[in-house]
């Protein structure tokens, strides 16, 4: 059983219990502004995503991290590893990425459980490098890849929706966490 204390949070694998609260998260459109095409995605969606986060943790080895609060056990979203398929370009590589709550924004839970990842990537599964993608003016992105360090790299267009998106990276052979 993957499972990662970090002062405030708990990062584990997902369960059935984890649907209502993720879906409420995901139906939120300020949430969901800067993921993908900017829409919110329903109950049926959530469930197909949580089937398919665990899917990938079963096949490679790391993924999406449910984030939970330590104490109120209450679910804040997710961040962790994933493979950018989406985005051909860039493959073969592995990219971080997060989701919280609007409620759990401003409290720095997404950088500490970014920190965590990265710490999880190196030590845990041996990657040398992981990839940041974001949304060009998604600002709370680039101030939380800023904050891990996360290298700039350069600007891609996305393949489908035709937005800019920033690509940056880190060397964690290099990570001081
Ligand atoms: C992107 C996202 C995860 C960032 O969350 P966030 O809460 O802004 O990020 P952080 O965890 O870094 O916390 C930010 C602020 O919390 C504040 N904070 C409050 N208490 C804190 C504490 N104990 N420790 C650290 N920071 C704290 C800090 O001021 C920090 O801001 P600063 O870096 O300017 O000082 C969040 O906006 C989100 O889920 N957005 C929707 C999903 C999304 O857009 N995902 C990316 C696209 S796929």
């Amino acid at each position: 059983m993957t499972e990662i204390h970090t002062p405030r949070l708990l990062l584990r694998r997902w369960d059935e219990d984890d649907l209502i609260a993720m879906a409420d998260i995901n139906a939120d459109p300020a949430v969901m502004q800067w993921t993908g095409d900017g829409s919110v995605r329903d109950l049926e969606q959530t469930a197909d995503d949580i089937e398919r986060w665990e899917e990938e943790w079963d096949e490679e080895g790391f993924g999406l991290f449910a984030v939970e609060l330590l104490g109120s056990g209450e679910l804040a979203g997710f961040t962790g590893l994933t493979l950018p398929t989406s985005l051909p370009e860039l493959m073969p590589t592995t990219g971080i990425c997060w989701r919280l709550g609007r409620q759990f924004w401003g409290q720095g839970y997404a950088s500490e459980a970014a920190h965590a990842s990265l710490e999880f990537a190196l030590q845990d599964r041996g990657l040398d490098r992981v990839v940041g993608v974001a949304r060009v003016g998604d600002t709370a992105s680039a101030n939380v890849l800023r904050k891990l360090g996360m290298a700039p790299e350069r600007t891609m267009t996305h393949p489908e929706y035709g937005h800019d998106l920033a690509v940056h990276s880190i060397d964690l052979t290099e990570y001081e966490g």
